[in-house]
């Protein structure tokens, strides 16, 4: 059985026909053609499918489609506006936050989610906000470098 949906994504409403059990990351992708968001273990253990909902992280690999009927996301695709990146964004080219970039877009979201809510963190709430989210390649210095100087820029910016 379909179900008609409506997903507020990147601040526009777009209605999907989706399958009940239609999960969010292959809808994000192959229904909406937003293939910022990546997904590499689909069972809830890497977080490079991270996108925000209602301003919070979710795994989108464990979310339903039709469970979030009429919710606002912001995927990976929607953080930068009018052509500019965000501090976060702007923060891990800076600091070689990347290599391969696959865990990138779900990094980019949780940690624009973690400095939201503590726009100063120390090393530890870093190291916590980010333990949720694998990387392959970088060993995590250049990710957690990046943090802070998100931080700072975001405070430059207030
Ligand atoms: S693809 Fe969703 S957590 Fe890995
Ligand atoms: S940059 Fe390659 S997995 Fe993180």
């Amino acid at each position: 059985m379909e179900h008609e949906i409506t997903l507020v994504v990147n601040g526009t409403a777009r209605r999907v026909t989706v399958p009940a059990r239609r999960l969010l990351s292959d809808c994000l992708r192959h229904d909406l053609g937003l293939t910022g968001t990546h997904v590499g273990c689909e069972h809830g253990v890497c977080g490079c499918c991270t996108v925000l909902l209602d301003g919070r992280p979710v795994r989108s690999c464990l979310t339903f489609a039709v469970s979030v009927d009429g919710a606002e996301l912001t995927t990976v695709e929607g953080l930068s506006s009018g052509g500019r990146l965000s501090p976060v964004q702007r923060a891990f080219a800076e600091c070689h936050g990347l290599q391969c970039g696959f865990c990138t877009p779900g990094f980019l979201c949780t940690v624009t989610a973690l400095l939201e809510e503590n726009p100063a963190p120390t090393e530890e709430e870093v190291l916590e906000g980010i333990s949720g989210n694998l990387c392959r390649c970088t060993g995590y210095q250049n990710i957690v470098k990046a943090v802070h100087r998100a931080a700072e820029l975001l405070a430059e910016e207030a």
